[in-house]
């Protein structure tokens, strides 16, 4: 269980839930920009691919499709990405042009209070850097939706959990899994300009970003160097109804 402590993200970090609702409501390009290097560890697709395989999958709070897609890739019968913003919800669908996959899709807005899926529909409902024990972004309503579209037996999985949050998952019957780093995770970015711009606009307080940038000249920030926990986490539960 990573030990990250609030204050240092706060240092380091737009946290504000309104600049994030903003950025995917009114500029999902420049998030697109963002997480387009921010690459899952493969570990946890790896894992999950045998709850996967010829299964209904649920990827609540989808946003442009990264976990979408790794759901596709893994065979998944059918995928349910719901999320709110239509911005990025246009995303994921310009993705999945021309790709034979994009019939095994259904692309819904939707929250995770009210989510758009009969009882019992999917075998496994996951969200990735969606899910928190807040209201808005799921909380107790949000856990009691994840419940009722999962199929008895079916799975609960919340990939790259906020730390903060991990002793609210434990205390309602999740288990944790988190992958050991061969070697750091990092961000990458498609040229030194992209990473500066996105270093300015999502972390404008960490100067030595900044500083650590300019002198490396590579196009990647370390989680680290975001205090940031790299996404190699996840809990999960089986649902029993
Ligand atoms: C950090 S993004 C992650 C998106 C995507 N899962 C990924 O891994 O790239 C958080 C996502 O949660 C969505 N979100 C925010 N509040 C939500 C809610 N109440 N219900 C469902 N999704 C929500 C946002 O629109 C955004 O797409």
């Amino acid at each position: 269980v990573n030990t990250l402590n609030s204050k240092s993200l706060e240092k380091t970090r737009r946290s504000d839930s309104l600049f994030w609702e903003q950025t995917y409501q009114k500029t999902p390009d420049l998030y697109e920009e963002l997480i387009r290097g921010e690459k899952l560890a493969p570990e946890i697709f790896q894992t999950l691919a045998p709850y996967l395989k010829n299964e209904s999958v649920l990827d609540a709070g989808a946003g442009s499709g990264r976990a979408s897609l790794e759901c596709l890739r893994f065979e998944v019968k059918k995928l349910y990405a719901v999320d709110p913003s239509p911005g990025l919800l246009n995303l994921l669908e310009r993705k999945l042009i021309r790709k034979s996959v994009a019939k095994q899709i259904v692309v819904s807005q939707g929250c995770f209070d009210r989510l758009p899926l009969k009882d019992n529909s999917v075998s496994v409902s996951l969200a990735c850097s969606a899910f928190t024990s807040e209201p808005r972004q799921g909380g107790e309503q949000g856990l009691a939706e994840l419940k009722r579209v999962t199929k008895p037996g079916g799975r609960i999985v919340i990939i790259w959990p906020r730390s903060k949050d991990h002793e609210w998952f434990l205390n309602h019957g999740f288990c944790y899994v988190k992958f050991t780093l061969k070697k750091p995770m990092n961000i990458q970015f498609r040229s030194l300009q992209e990473t500066l711009f996105c270093a300015q606009y999502f972390y404008p307080k960490n100067e030595n970003l900044f500083y650590s940038l300019q002198n490396s000249g590579k196009p990647e920030i370390s989680f680290s160097a975001l205090g940031l926990n790299p996404p190699n986490d996840f809990f999960w539960k089986v649902i029993e109804k």
